[in-house]
């Protein structure tokens, strides 16, 4: 039993598809700057032409409508609308093509989700430092702005940044997202922190000024894997999986949701770990200032991304040195009975995200809740018939469904991730997580449902037409 207007939806992000990276005046980002080095990604390939979204969006339209979803999360580019990442040049045709995009959409009875940042910074702010320079909250809540007033009498959801917590640590620790550095134990907590800090302030500036007349809601997409212990009964294993939630939910999700600053169980860990290699840098989790908009409040709704498990033991990273891993230091491991899709790290676990939804209810109040990505990838010579995928996106959606009922858990909508297959990030074109699949070798890009996306339409058209709840018991009334 679904609500009646629950979102059903499927995402993108715009550089995995739009393509046109240099099409009618639109300026360099750091994905396009990263995944033109050689090495980079896998194949060396690019999102140069990605799904050619950019040209091809009415046959995105047309997968759109054959699912018969009610909302759309798409993400907009920065340096398409802002070439260079301020407002002193406006891209009036990339302010025109995602007008339309929306237009269509709402013509359709699609109701748009908009990401305003997903992974793709403008590359001439990542030359003044990117996300580890603190002027670039401002300008990410310029950026918002202008997206609010060109858009938001037509959007009611949106998204500020997408995945904080990857963007930091792939991009700042792990070096394998874009911006690419690898600044062990330290870039990834100030990325991070100027990412809570430009969100608030969009968000403070969205309260303030737009949502009187535009009356949407406004979030940022957290990701967490759902973690718990290897050894239920060990007591050193039970606090590494919630130092593991607290360092990926946590971080994101304590300063907006309960406290306004970082669980205390990531402070303490990261001191401790300062303290014990003798680091005598500055605090390398920030403190918020008392002078800039509060952290605490900044979320009218829950958005999370999930994908998969992990089972957690203590101890991880030891002997590594000052990195996120030895701050952790949580080991984690995919227990065997988990089946694997495509890459290594997603263990097929959907009610992992039931545990979560569940998690999320009792430690944040109880928030509305959006689940704006969850998918299952496919690697190797496509498989258009993709049962698996079809078991798992009934499997996943019946826990969703438990999470409501039987746990009361607030959801308002589910995201499938993706729409059709697209630039992978790292992965390139070599793991695909559409409902749609792309032929990437055919110059017309010719989407093609897959299994799955004629099972999730099939899923959608039964919620969409069956009695609520609450209608059922004023019939028998
Ligand atoms: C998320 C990301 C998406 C997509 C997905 C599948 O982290 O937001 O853009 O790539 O993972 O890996």
């Amino acid at each position: 039993m679904f609500p009646r207007d629950f979102a059903w939806g499927a995402g993108t992000a715009a550089y995995q598809i739009e393509g046109g990276w240099q099409a009618d005046g639109k300026g360099p980002s750091i994905w396009d700057t990263f995944s033109h080095e050689k090495g980079r990604v896998f194949g060396d390939q690019n999102g140069d032409v990605a799904c050619n979204s950019y040209e091809l969006w009415e046959k995105d339209l047309e997968c759109i409508q054959q699912l018969g979803l009610t909302h759309y999360r798409l993400s907009v580019s920065w340096a398409r609308l802002l070439p260079d990442g301020t407002t002193r040049h406006v891209n009036q045709k990339g302010v025109q093509y995602y007008s339309k995009v929306i237009d269509d959409l709402l013509a359709c009875n699609v109701s748009p989700m908009v990401t305003l940042y997903h992974f793709d910074l403008p590359q001439a702010l990542q030359n003044e430092g990117g996300w580890t320079s603190p002027g670039i909250a401002a300008h990410f809540d310029n950026y918002a702005k202008f997206c609010f007033q060109a858009f938001g009498d037509r959007v009611k959801l949106w998204i500020t940044i997408n995945e904080p917590q990857v963007c930091a640590k792939l991009g700042h620790e792990d070096g394998i997202h874009a911006p690419g550095l690898k600044e062990k134990g330290t870039a990834a907590y100030l990325a991070g922190h100027n990412m809570l800090r430009a969100h608030a302030m969009a968000w403070s500036s969205y309260d303030s000024v737009y949502r009187p007349k535009q009356k949407g809601a406004v979030s940022l997409a957290i990701n967490s894997d759902w973690f718990e212990p290897l050894h239920p009964g060990s007591g050193e294993d039970m606090k590494a999986a919630e130092r593991d939630l607290a360092f990926t939910m946590g971080w994101f999700a304590w300063p907006v949701f309960v406290t306004g600053d970082y669980p205390e169980i990531m402070r303490s860990a990261v001191d401790a770990q300062s303290e014990k290699l003798k680091y005598s840098g500055p605090p390398r989790l920030p403190t918020f200032s008392e002078d800039e908009p509060a952290i605490l409040g900044t979320a009218d709704f829950f958005a999370l991304n999930y994908y998969t498990s992990r089972k957690v033991e203590s101890g991880g990273g030891r002997g590594e040195g000052l990195c996120m891993k030895s701050d952790r230091d949580a080991e984690e491991v995919l227990d065997p009975s988990w089946p694997v899709c495509g890459v290594s790290w997603l263990a097929v676990v959907p009610h992992g995200l039931r545990k979560l939804l569940k998690y999320i209810k009792d430690t944040f109040n109880n928030p509305a809740v959006y689940v704006t990505e969850n998918g299952f990838s496919q690697v190797g010579p496509p498989q258009i018939e993709d049962v698996q995928r079809c078991e798992f996106y009934k499997d996943t959606i019946l826990e969703v469904g438990k999470a409501i009922e039987e746990d009361g858990v607030d959801v308002r909508g589910y995201f499938a991730w993706s729409l059709m297959d697209n630039f992978e990030w790292a992965d390139g074109f070599s793991v695909r997580f559409g409902l749609f699949h792309v032929d990437f070798s055919d110059a017309k890009l010719t989407r093609t449902v897959y299994r799955s996306g004629r099972e999730y339409a099939k899923i959608i058209s039964r919620y969409k037409s069956a009695p609520c709840k609450g209608e059922q018991l004023a019939i028998r009334d």
